[in-house]
């Protein structure tokens, strides 16, 4: 059955495909720990779930989340931050979810909103949306991984630039710069093409899939070198899978459609 969440939504709009809707409107999706708590489980559930092979995750047309919330964090300690890691469950989950992640970015993205979206696999925006890591205006920084995802993802200058003066930037700009993988016209656009990725993925072999996105989150913390060895040793293992024997290479040997039977 399915289960019931207070801030977000958990649907399967399309076969194979689990959407996640952040839904705590009043504050614009502002992220706080029960919301994190209430999406690591999704997470985990879809992750789970064997008829699921990708997972889209998103906010309203207004905003995807519009940071941390401030109002929480205001009287939070020093002791008590560093005491409790403040914000590591945030990307403890997410970060290890072995399922494709592609985030529909619409509205605001700023700060932990922000951070959120670049812990995705895949980012789609609308060409309006409004990403930003502004808390130097608080005085405080990115804390959630924006200070090296945002570098990794645009270079060192720009993401300085971004992360010193808090200026945010559009959707637009976001896929300009390789941070987004496409920018779409309208937030509808944009979900819609998230969905559609989301179910091409998962109409391929979850085994093929599965080590598709663990090859390449590989290149984010190997040199080059190291990479390319993992990449091929997990190659070699694919010859082991039946997806690779008979779906696939035997598939198209025999001139036939590939059935996986995710093995
Ligand atoms: C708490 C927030 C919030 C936030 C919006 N709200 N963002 N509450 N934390 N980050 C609340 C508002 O207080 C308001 O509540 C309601 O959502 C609607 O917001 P408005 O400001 O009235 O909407 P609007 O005028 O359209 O302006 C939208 C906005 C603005 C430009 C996005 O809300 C804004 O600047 N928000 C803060 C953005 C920000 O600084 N984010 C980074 C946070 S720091 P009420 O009750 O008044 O209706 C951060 C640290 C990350 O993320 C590090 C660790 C993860």
């Amino acid at each position: 059955a399915p289960k019931e969440y207070e801030y977000l939504k958990v649907s399967n709009p399309k076969p194979g495909v689990g959407l996640i809707t952040l839904n705590r409107p009043k504050a614009l999706n502002a992220l706080f720990t029960p919301l994190f708590h209430e999406l690591n489980a999704a997470l985990k559930n879809l992750d789970a779930t064997p008829s699921v092979g990708a997972i889209v995750l998103t906010g309203s047309p207004k905003a995807f989340a519009a940071g941390a919330d401030i109002k929480e964090m205001k009287d939070l300690t020093f002791s008590t931050a560093y005491g409790t890691d403040f914000i590591e469950l945030w990307t403890a989950t997410l970060t290890t979810i072995k399922k494709p992640i592609i985030a529909a970015v619409n509205g605001y993205a700023l700060g932990g909103g922000c951070e959120l979206a670049m812990m995705a696999d895949i980012m789609y925006t609308s060409a309006g949306a409004t990403l930003g890591q502004p808390e130097i205006k608080l005085g405080t920084i990115p804390g959630a991984g924006g200070s090296q995802r945002l570098t990794k993802a645009i270079g060192k200058s720009k993401a300085m630039e971004i992360i010193l003066t808090g200026e945010n930037f559009s959707g637009k700009h976001a896929a300009e710069w390789g941070l987004a993988a496409k920018c779409f016209e309208t937030p509808e656009e944009c979900l819609e093409g998230a969905l559609g990725t989301a179910e091409k993925i998962a109409g391929y072999s979850r085994i093929a899939v599965k080590a598709a996105k663990e090859v390449v989150n590989k290149s984010q913390d190997l040199g080059v070198r190291e990479g390319v060895e993992f990449e091929r040793r997990v190659f070699h293992g694919l010859f082991g899978s039946k997806d690779q024997k008979i779906a696939g290479m035997g598939a198209f040997a025999a001139k036939q459609k590939p059935e996986w039977s995710h093995e």
